[in-house]
């Protein structure tokens, strides 16, 4: 019998059946496999603390990658997708990605409360391409809330941090290949993937309705 959703946690497949198809993404994060890096903050989405990024295949581009609030976005919505936390950033040699490192030349933390998602914001912009105009970064840490850093130090870091070249052959393999793993993983469509899509399911609003 096919599981209620496939998806991929960085390159690990993840399978899951029977799971309350209300469970945010954070809270499986969190409590299910145990992985600290993602924060919850306000857990309504306004605040980004809990900043993920999601892949699913794209056509010619292989992969679009997209930021999201993990706290507002329901684990079947995975299914046949990539789930990217902070944790999938360092190397396998332990070094930082240059988002990271960034973070840390320009002293772009304080508390680290909200630096995994600045980070997962900032792994968005070099998966982009990287950026260097300020109202195109604005813009892209705009979910991002900071109570004590200030954001100089953050924009700086992203100027600096660079990104992927459109022209890297090995990252255009990587998304071509991750793309059609994720395809072919998923080709019958899970059961609760199936009553997202066609609008079927839909979260109570009221306890009555629990
Ligand atoms: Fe604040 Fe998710 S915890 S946006
Ligand atoms: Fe403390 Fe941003 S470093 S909230």
């Amino acid at each position: 019998m096919r599981p209620d959703i496939r998806f991929l946690l960085g390159d690990e497949e993840r399978s899951l059946r029977n799971i309350d198809p209300q469970m945010t993404v954070l809270d499986y994060l969190r409590l299910e496999e145990r992985k600290s890096g993602t924060k919850e903050g306000c857990a309504e989405g306004d605040c980004g603390a809990c900043t993920v990024i999601i892949g699913e295949p794209n056509g010619d581009e292989g992969m679009a990658y997209r930021t999201v609030n993990a706290c507002i976005q329901f684990v079947p919505t995975l299914d046949g997708k990539q789930l990217l936390t902070v944790e999938h950033l360092k190397s396998k040699d332990g070094s930082l990605h240059p988002v990271q490192q960034a973070m840390v030349e320009t002293h772009g933390s304080q508390c680290g409360f909200c630096t995994p998602g600045f980070v997962m914001s900032l792994y968005q912009l070099w998966l982009d391409g990287g950026e260097e105009d300020r109202g195109a970064i604005n813009d892209a840490l705009a979910g991002n809330l900071c109570r004590c850093t200030g954001y100089g130090p953050i924009i700086e870091a992203a100027r600096n941090a660079g990104g992927v070249a459109a022209n890297d052959t090995a990252e255009q393999k990587r998304r071509t290949d991750l793309a059609i793993r994720l395809t072919n993983m998923v080709k019958d469509g899970g059961t609760l993937a199936v009553e997202h899509a066609a609008g079927r399911y839909y979260a109570p609003r009221t306890s009555d309705e629990l």
